[in-house]
């Protein structure tokens, strides 16, 4: 059917860790020639996009979201000219390539942060956020860092203190300063040129582009600790958005962003992750025109799971903000929580025996919903968390902190397995791989399931088929009467041609469509 919506404004994105992905030549982590084996995997599962996880050089603290070269690949997951291949095969199966962009903060041994911190005079000096101690010494505000401690570190040689909203090893880039700027629209122009077709925009809320002084942040006058230890932290106790992050400067990066996307011609996409006190209007800013042309919505990806009156809560409120638009991406998993499949089981009360029909309806749901929708790699096979995880064999910097108490992020970060017979799960000829292969995923091997006519992910390739067929869910963007009880959740979707009544039943699993 052709549509005539841009691609992203109703695409299904396949989401990719690559060091958990595929590993080619056997030395235990994934990379990029592993994932030009898979795409066949992924263009027959019938998603329109791919999405990358970060693949740059970088020391790998917080695993490639430490950036130590924007423009080359970092070396355990090949070279440049492995991308080049894989973007070839990825166009040729009639997929797009997103790749992640990570502009706050880059790695402490990016050579900008290692001039940069040698004194106050140098050509980078301005690069980073750099302040003075206060008289006593301590650190310029009281801003904490989403990792845990303070958001400050003491630099000796420039006897001031530098800005980390993540690791001290991830310093924020001074984006006051128009030479970081300028830096990276040039990174922007370095992947678009060799045929990206958009990013995913890492964490641009917590770009600081403000020049100093800094102001403190206020306290959260509604701040309840959660049930989890992780939404324990002190970090929760502030009000950000009054301070550290989200400041109207920030807009100065999306609009150049954007102007740079539309330098290129053939719809090049940029989906900003943002968050804030008021993730709404945070969403509604990096929107407004001429800056990004989509936010990842949060709010689904709920570290407890959701129940169904909360799931029709969070899309309500989305689609008033975002009806009759594309500008907006769902998701139920990703990088960064729990699998999907573990969370949302205990959350909406099922056996362990509904998993995989569970899986297939969160799916269905979150494909028919407006905007695009960000499928994490594994959930079309509806793979469970990994939570037996030995605390010496984590990786996670934030599970290492917290562990046992919270496991970080491992836990959805396993590797994935191809085919259950093969070792480790096919994923590695390696004697031991990053993270260990999870025996729990073996039964669910993605090659084997592919082939599986009663696989979540042969029933999942089959909605995604008939869903292209229809103009009310890749037409149009328009959502109405959304309704339901504790059970269920429905809504139409109209385009021009049709209205089509979707009903989704967390009773019985099974989402049922009707063409009014
Ligand atoms: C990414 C995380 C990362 C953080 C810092 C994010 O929101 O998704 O995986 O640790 O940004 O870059």
């Amino acid at each position: 059917m052709v549509s005539t919506l841009k691609w992203w404004e109703s695409a299904v994105i396949y989401q990719i860790y690559p060091r958990s992905f595929n590993d080619s030549n056997g030395d235990g982590i994934g990379d990029l020639p592993g994932i030009t084996e898979r795409l066949p995997y992924i263009a027959d599962l019938g998603v329109d996009a791919i999405w990358i996880s970060p693949f740059f050089k970088s020391p790998q603290r917080d695993f490639g979201y430490d950036v130590s070269d924007y423009c080359d690949i970092h070396p355990e997951y090949g070279t440049l000219a492995d991308f080049d291949t894989m973007i070839k095969r990825t166009h040729e199966l009639g997929l797009k390539l997103m790749i992640d962009i990570v502009p706050a903060h880059c790695s402490d041994q990016h050579p900008w942060f290692e001039e940069s911190r040698q004194s106050r005079d140098n050509p980078k000096a301005d690069w980073f956020h750099w302040v003075d101690p206060k008289p006593d010494g301590s650190a310029p505000t009281n801003w904490l860092s989403f990792f845990g401690g303070r958001a400050w570190t003491w630099e000796p040689r420039r006897q001031q203190y530098y800005l980390h909203n993540f690791l001290a090893q991830q310093p924020n880039l001074n984006h006051a300063n128009p030479a970081v700027q300028a830096a990276f629209v040039d990174v922007a122009k370095f992947w678009f040129d060799r045929g990206v077709d958009g990013f995913r925009l890492d964490a641009v809320h917590t770009i600081n582009a403000d020049a100093a002084p800094y102001a403190d942040n206020l306290a959260n006058p509604s701040f309840v600790p959660g049930a989890l230890p992780q939404q324990q932290q002190p970090f929760f106790r502030q009000l950000h958005d009054s301070a550290q992050l989200n400041q109207p400067s920030i807009q100065r990066f999306s609009e150049a962003y954007r102007q740079c996307a539309d330098s290129y011609e053939g719809d090049r996409f940029l989906m900003g992750e943002v968050h804030g006190d008021d993730a709404r209007k945070v969403s509604q800013t990096f929107t407004a025109e001429g800056r990004l042309h989509a936010t990842y919505n949060f709010n689904l990806l709920a570290w407890d799971g959701l129940s169904v009156s909360e799931m029709r809560s969070v899309i309500s409120e989305a689609v008033e903000a975002f009806n009759d638009s594309g500008r907006l991406c769902f998701a139920f998993s990703n990088h960064d929580v729990p699998r999907s499949a573990t969370r949302q089981l205990g959350a909406l009360g099922l056996d362990p025996s509904q998993q995989q029909a569970m899986q297939l309806l969160l799916l269905k749901l979150e494909s028919c919903l407006i905007g695009s929708t960000c499928i994490y790699q594994g959930e079309e096979l509806a793979l469970p968390d990994v939570r037996d995880i030995p605390v010496e064999q984590m990786q996670d910097p934030w599970g290492i902190e917290f562990a046992p108490a919270f496991l970080g992020r491992d836990t959805c970060r396993t590797p994935m397995v191809w085919r259950a017979a093969a070792p480790n799960g096919g994923f590695s000829s390696a004697a031991s791989t990053w993270l260990p292969v999870a025996k729990s995923h073996l039964a669910r091997a993605g090659l084997d399931e592919a082939e599986r006519a009663d696989s979540v992910y042969r029933h999942f390739a089959d909605f995604l088929g008939w869903r292209k067929s229809q103009p009310a869910l890749v037409s149009a963007n328009s959502i109405t009467n959304i309704g339901g009880d504790e059970h269920t959740l429905s809504f139409e979707r109209i385009s021009d041609a049709q209205t089509l009544r979707c009903h989704f039943n967390f009773k019985t699993l099974a989402a049922t469509f009707e063409e009014l």
